[in-house]
């Protein structure tokens, strides 16, 4: 695991950003796997910026999120499929057909999971894998468990989840209870991840994800098993106090 310190959430912002340009500049079709919540936003924005500014294009690029709540149309102001048009895609030259969320709304979810998988195995895998994380632990929506998940799955979303999430709803009980989400294992296969962390919020679970065990009570501690990860993590998640 490659860490890398950053002095706050703008430079983690431009470091991540950077390392996306990277990356289609080497493979301009590269296969991108995103993520939502706060931690990514910067990084779209200077995503967008380095778009505008002629130095990066999206046209052969393909996108898959790692996850969506179930039961929100998507066109409504907290779905995933609303984040990333607004954050990214209407910002950007990307074609919506490349673009993929898993369906929080399919009539059967059975085949949905099974259809995102199979849609990530015929784009050849994802080059790049963005994840943010949650206070618990989980990556996509993959909660603290007794097993590592394998692929696409339904999940029920923890209490922990649900608090930190009500901030982008009106009350708590408009928070769906449960989400679909990329497993552990589809995360995993992807070829390189980049695992952002920031804020005071995170400090425990930075530490405890990176250097404690590796079990499925702290799903982000399965990346310490895989062979490139970098982690990008600003001062206030990493420093414990003196
Ligand atoms: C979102 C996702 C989640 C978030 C995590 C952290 O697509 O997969 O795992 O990355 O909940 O969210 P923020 O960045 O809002 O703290």
């Amino acid at each position: 695991m490659n860490i890398v310190i950053v002095k706050d959430y703008q430079e983690l912002s431009q470091k991540s950003a950077e390392i996306v340009e990277d990356q289609i500049l080497v493979k301009p079709d590269s296969v991108l796997g995103l993520a939502t919540g706060s931690t990514p936003i910067g990084m779209y924005a200077e995503l967008t910026e380095k778009y505008k500014a002629g130095l990066l294009s999206f046209e052969n690029v393909k996108t898959f999120n790692l996850d969506e709540y179930c039961g929100l149309p998507t066109d409504n102001p907290q779905s995933y499929h609303y984040f990333m048009n607004q954050n990214l895609f209407s910002q950007v030259n990307i074609h919506p057909e490349n673009t993929y969320l898993p369906n929080g709304n399919a009539l059967v979810m059975e085949q949905e999971r099974k259809a995102y998988d199979i849609k990530i195995a015929e784009a050849g895998g994802i080059d790049l894998q963005i994840l943010g994380i949650g206070v618990d632990g989980h990556i996509g929506f993959n909660e603290p468990s007794d097993e590592f998940s394998k692929g696409t799955n339904v999940v029920e979303l923890d209490k922990s989840t649900i608090e930190a999430n009500s901030r982008f709803f009106e009350d708590k009980s408009q928070v769906p209870r449960t989400a679909i989400t990329m497993g552990i294992e589809s995360i995993m296969n992807a070829r390189k991840i980049l695992l952002l962390i920031s804020g005071a919020n995170k400090k425990e679970i930075a530490h405890l994800a990176l250097q404690g065990e590796i079990t499925p009570r702290v799903p982000a501690s399965i990346l310490q098993n895989h062979p490139d990860v970098t982690v990008i993590v600003d001062e206030d998640a990493w420093q414990l106090p003196v």
